[in-house]
């Protein structure tokens, strides 16, 4: 049984791994924004004997952030999945873009990323080999250019940078880091025309964090186990 963290755990790509984890036998931490109006997963948590509780952590406020870690305190976390996300503004074009929607866009995705893992470092220092994986884009990538989404691709980029660091700075404490494209995926933000199912892109990235050595930390991946060029 390993420990899971995950955050946006409510709807969409994250429900789906918090589901798949806790079928498999996991425990899962599944922080989400608002608990109260998390009805699958508060549905889930009751049928899952305790092993996966809800907590409340918004991923662009440090203080939301540092009242999940006290909840959870000293427990060891064999995997964290930075997973919330959002698009940035409605509008992210050259012509007509939301400044305050890029900055929330680097708030969620860039920095939300780096503070979890800065606020959950005790407890992957005490899982044995702990990894952190990151969702982000096929968009992050400079081999894969497109037009407009100026918050999206910028924050994701971003956070691509971030992580291959941080794989750097953690490698030398057996903590492995790494990023995923989890596919054009049909939740709420992939629409429902997309490619694949969130049960397809869950049981995709859960295959890439199985996977995941500290001889591959710092490497972008598909949700196929692919090598994503960037
Ligand atoms: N779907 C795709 O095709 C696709 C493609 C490439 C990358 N991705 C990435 O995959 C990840 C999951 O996306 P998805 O498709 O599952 O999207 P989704 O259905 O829109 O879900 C996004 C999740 O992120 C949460 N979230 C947003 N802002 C947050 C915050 N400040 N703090 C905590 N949670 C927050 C949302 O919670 P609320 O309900 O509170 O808003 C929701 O649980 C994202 O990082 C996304 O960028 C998705």
């Amino acid at each position: 049984m390993s420990t899971i963290l995950i955050t946006g755990a409510n709807r969409g790509i994250g429900l789906e791994l918090a589901r798949q984890y806790t079928e498999a036998g996991d425990r899962v931490f599944a922080t989400c924004r608002a608990p109260a109006e998390a009805r699958d997963l508060t549905l889930l948590a009751g049928g899952a004997g305790g092993r996966l509780t809800v907590h409340a952590m918004d991923v662009g406020d440090a203080a939301s952030i540092a009242a999940c870690a006290k909840a959870v305190g000293d427990t060891p976390i064999d995997v964290l999945i930075n997973n919330a996300g959002i698009l940035g503004g409605k509008s992210q074009t050259l012509e007509s873009i939301d400044f305050d929607a890029w900055i929330d866009a680097f708030k969620v995705m860039t920095i939300g990323p780096f503070r979890t893992v800065q606020a959950f470092l005790p407890n992957l220092k005490a899982a044995p080999a702990a990894k952190v994986m990151t969702v982000t884009s096929q968009l992050a990538a400079s081999t894969w250019p497109f037009g407009g989404s100026y918050a999206y691709s910028s924050a994701k980029a971003a956070v691509n940078k971030v992580m291959q660091t941080l794989a750097k700075d953690l490698k030398t404490q057996n903590i492995a880091v790494s990023m995923i494209h989890p596919g054009w995926v049909k939740t709420e933000m992939g629409g429902a025309g997309a490619d694949i199912t969130a049960e397809e892109s869950a049981t995709g990235i859960r295959g890439v964090i199985t996977g995941l050595t500290s001889d591959t930390s710092g490497k972008f991946y598909k949700w196929n186990g692919e090598i994503h060029p960037w």
